[in-house]
């Protein structure tokens, strides 16, 4: 069983790294690496003659002196991590020859090879991978790189910081050696060698330094930068204006990697990109791809100051920098880029991932107190929920104190690393708050459900809401504390206008931000300016609850009528919807008066001449089938599938004219702009195509023949793609086909169609299946074409993957073991959606545990073996 790590047991390194520097002889089968540091017994460690711990996976040990000289006797020890060196004096330079195998590295992990490039992933723990090093994100030191490989096969050496030299070798070889004057843990170093051409482009910071921008890519693909390099400059920019964080080096690296695990990779000054997240053109690339670009983009950016300018001491506290820099993501696509509609899409995407996990056996806190295998904690809790723990406190304390407290925060804690607890503390100090209570978001998990009612008492005009709050247990947290909840309210009156009023004796508002601090709380208002027709609850999603609030169909529909807060709005629709699914799964039944109230509220929506066309998509859009199974203790998701699908074309049939009527013409829209306005009328277009052909409107499929055949962008292709593949229909198939055709050689693309092909309900999904996982463009060892195929078979292919025999999930199993012996942390996430199995229904949960104990037996990694053990754990 793996051995859990203990946040209680924290103890800071016995030794500091005073300074490193690392000789790379480099290339693909062996590299040799030359370790040479200075290394001084930290006067903070705990234990005096404590030895020094030096990581090692996987690393062959060539040589290793202490101030010149062999250690001696009993100094030395090898065990399962790595090396101890025991009884070294106060300080001492150390000198490490060691070997790895990049070409051999399928885990991707380490230093690997990508498409003949040698590149380098080090967070977590891959570091030890490539040396022997004290590898954990409190040791930090400079680093001075030497790079030397063949001239030829990698004209291109890079590392973190500034080149301070570089030059011909003998033998058709070359090299280059960096310097990064910054202080950083080994989780942000990276290198990379190998044939790519560079696009370069420069930015002026705020006190007027300039910074050369270079973004690395393999020569095909120099034609989809733009964007990428466009989106660094507005993050370059954001983070001054909206942060007053400036760039510090001279110069700003991104490169394009093929095979990476991830999303991207914030190393000092030299980013790693899955090649996903940086290339795009209108023609490959669809609008959410340049808004995700942008995003992950700008995410890696942001980690400069909020992640390796000030780091974490543990990875106990990954949430420190990765829920702030989410956090900062997200206000920068807000305010540059989605306008109203980002915060919708966040909640979706919390509400259908975030949500389910904190309700499962893989729930934890933001920031965990154990954990087997750290890679398995790179969640949506630690990322998504941790951004909303940041923007609470700022809705708490209040933005310009909440400015301040970062800035506090910044100043004080550059070129260390530390912890949320200190986070917390800044912002309790700049505040003046007690924040005690706050911190329970961090260390317990579950989402709270809150319950809300309100009480008028007609004759004295006063106005009571109440509220309460409840977590239901989470694996190892039986009973759960209140916690502290910023309910943002508004009440509208019969004409959808604001109501002023005071609460408590306040001042006069229209909008107030509740604190639900305890188990139940109420609050009086007065004075108000109407009566109250609708209440407007948690408006902005100003917390990560499960908000009960009872309202009647009519109230619901007043609010999407006129509710001025865009997810306010879309929620009241997503209550109705939520609703309407509920009768028909408990109740065996429709309630149609229900639908026909629904019904009648989109109908008038889509006659609103008022509402933006991105935020009208979206709110038609009913709940993903994810989202909705948390609505039941368990449930049969393909039943639920297919009750979802029926309520749309119930919903939507009668309003086909509306919908054809409210669609942009495509040629007024397909025009590559990348502006909120022009992406969010191809939304709409798209959303409503679709919409027509779920509805069962025949005369919707030959516009989507045409719009795929006119289409200039991929948005608009793969918005006609998108609106048929679940349709039974010739159509489908011939558009498949040509797009096949046309894509076959570039990958990126190519996912897209494995993702259709996977996704479909049409019948034969198994062959299909069996297709892409022989098709010439698959690959096991890249991730991207992997998540590509299985990814939505999973999620969204009800019909295959929960098969009612259990195929699907047996075929799920199987390629599980297989990819796990090449990329453990991949095949841990791919075995997450069997992980769910007490939330279907008990035959189809039999099969999946089943599969998950089969798995169990065997030899697997230790990745694989976390998860697997927390989701059989008290079956
Ligand atoms: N720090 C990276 C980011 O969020 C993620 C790296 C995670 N890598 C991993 N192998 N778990 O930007
Ligand atoms: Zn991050």
């Amino acid at each position: 069983n793996p051995q859990p790590v203990y946040l209680s047991e924290y103890q800071s390194p016995a030794f500091e790294v005073e300074d490193l520097e690392l000789d790379f002889d480099l290339a693909a089968a062996t590299t040799e690496v030359t370790t040479r540091m200075a290394v001084r017994r930290n006067p903070q460690a705990a234990e005096p003659g404590a030895p020094l711990r030096l990581y090692g996976d996987g690393v062959e040990l060539v040589s290793l002196t202490v101030d010149g000289a062999e250690p001696g006797e009993g100094m030395l020890e090898e065990d399962a991590d790595g090396l101890l060196l025991h009884g070294l004096p106060e300080a001492a330079r150390l000198e490490i020859v060691s070997r790895c195998h990049p070409e051999q590295n399928t885990a991707l992990e380490g230093l690997y090879a990508s498409s003949g490039n040698l590149c380098t992933q080090c967070e977590p723990e891959g570091f030890r991978r490539i040396t022997f090093f004290p590898d954990r994100p409190d040791v930090l030191t400079t680093y001075r790189v030497r790079l030397e490989a063949d001239r030829a096969q990698y004209p291109v050496l890079l590392a973190n910081g500034n080149r301070v030299e570089a030059g011909e070798l003998d033998g058709g070889r070359h090299y280059a050696v960096w310097e990064d004057p910054f202080l950083k843990p080994s989780y942000l170093f990276a290198l990379v060698a190998g044939d790519l051409a560079c696009q370069r482009d420069t930015f002026t910071t705020m006190s007027g330094r300039e910074v050369q921008l270079e973004l690395y890519v393999e020569a095909h693909n120099a034609d989809r930068c733009d964007h990428a390099l466009a989106s660094l400059k507005r993050a370059m920019r954001y983070d001054e204006e909206a942060f007053g964080r400036e760039y510090d080096l001279d110069v700003y690296m991104i490169v394009a990697v093929d095979d990476f695990n991830m999303g991207a990779m914030e190393n000092k000054g030299l980013n790693l990109f899955n090649a996903k997240y940086v290339l795009a053109s209108p023609d490959t690339a669809t609008d959410d791809d340049f808004v995700a670009i942008e995003s992950v983009i700008a995410h890696e950016y942001f980690h400069n100051w909020s992640g390796n300018r000030v780091t974490c001491r543990d990875w106990f506290q990954l949430s420190l920098k990765e829920g702030l820099t989410v956090f900062r993501d997200q206000e920068f696509t807000t305010d540059c880029t989605l306008y109203g509609v980002k915060r919708i899409d966040d909640v979706s995407l919390l509400r259908a991932h975030q949500f389910p996990e904190d309700a499962g056996p893989l729930a934890h806190p933001v920031r965990p107190d154990h954990y087997a295998e750290i890679n398995n904690f790179y969640t949506l809790t630690v990322y998504e929920k941790g951004a909303e723990l940041i923007r609470m406190l700022r809705t708490l304390i209040g933005r310009e104190t909440f400015r301040r407290g970062l800035d506090v925060y910044f100043e004080r804690f550059d070129g260390q690393a530390v912890t949320t607890d200190d986070f917390v503390a800044v912002m309790a100090e700049v505040s003046g708050r007690d924040l005690t209570a706050f911190k329970r978001w961090y260390t317990q998990a579950g989402t709270p459900h809150v319950t809300a009612a309100t009480a008028q008492d007609g004759s004295t005009g006063e106005f009571r809401i109440s509220l309460g709050q409840y977590t239901p247990p989470t694996p190892g947290q039986e009973h759960k504390e209140p916690v502290v909840i910023p309910v943002r309210v508004a009440m509208l009156d019969d004409d959808g206008r604001r109501i002023r009023g005071r609460l408590e004796g306040g001042p006069e508002q229209d909008e107030w931000v509740l604190e639900l601090d305890r188990s139940e709380r109420s609050f009086h208002f007065d004075e108000l300016s109407a009566t109250p027709r609708a209440v407007s609850w948690l408006r902005g999603f100003s917390a990560p609850v499960i908000l009960e609030a009872n309202q009647s169909a009519t109230t619901l529909a007043h609010l999407l009528a006129h509710d001025d807060d865009a997810f306010s709005r879309w929620e009241a629709a997503q209550t109705l919807m939520r609703r309407a699914i509920r009768a028909r799964i408990e109740d065996d039944a429709a309630d149609s008066v229900l639908e026909a109230e629904i019904q009648h509220a989109l109908a008038a929506l889509l006659e609103d001449p008022a509402i933006e066309p991105v935020l009208l998509a979206t709110i038609l859009q009913l709940p993903p089938p994810r989202e909705l199974a948390e609505l039941f203790d368990c449930v049969d998701p393909v039943r639920l599938r297919a009750e979802r699908d029926a309520l749309e074309a119930r919903l939507y049939a009668p309003l086909a004219d509306r919908l054809r009527e409210r669609q942009p013409k495509l040629d007024d829209i397909d025009n590559g702009a990348f502006t909120a306005d022009a992406m969010g009328q191809r939304r709409l277009r798209n959303r409503l195509l679709a919409l027509r052909v779920a509805a069962g409107d025949e005369s919707a499929v030959p516009e989507v023949l045409e719009q795929y055949r006119k289409a200039r962008s991929q948005t608009m292709r793969m918005g006609a793609l998108n609106a048929i593949n679940d349709l039974n229909h010739e159509a489908r198939a011939l558009l498949l086909a040509d797009f096949e055709r046309r894509y076959h050689d570039d990958p990126l693309v190519l996912d897209k169609y494995f993702g259709l092909q996977a996704a479909s309900q049409v019948s034969g999904g198994f062959d299909r299946l069996e297709y892409l996982l022989q098709h010439p463009g698959f690959r096991w060892s890249n991730p991207n074409r992997v998540r590509a195929v299985l990814g939505p078979f999973m999620a969204r292919n009800e019909r295959h993957f929960h098969q009612a025999d259990g195929e699907g999930y047996h075929r799920i199993a199987g390629f599980v073991e297989k990819l796990d012996r090449m990329n453990p942390q991949t095949a841990a996430r791919l075995v997450q959606p069997l992980t769910r199995w007490r939330k279907v229904d008990p035959a189809r949960g039999e099969q999946m545990r089943a599969e998950l104990e089969r798995l169990a037996a065997l030899e697997i990694s230790r990745d694989l073996r976390d998860v697997i053990e927390r989701a059989l754990a008290d079956a």
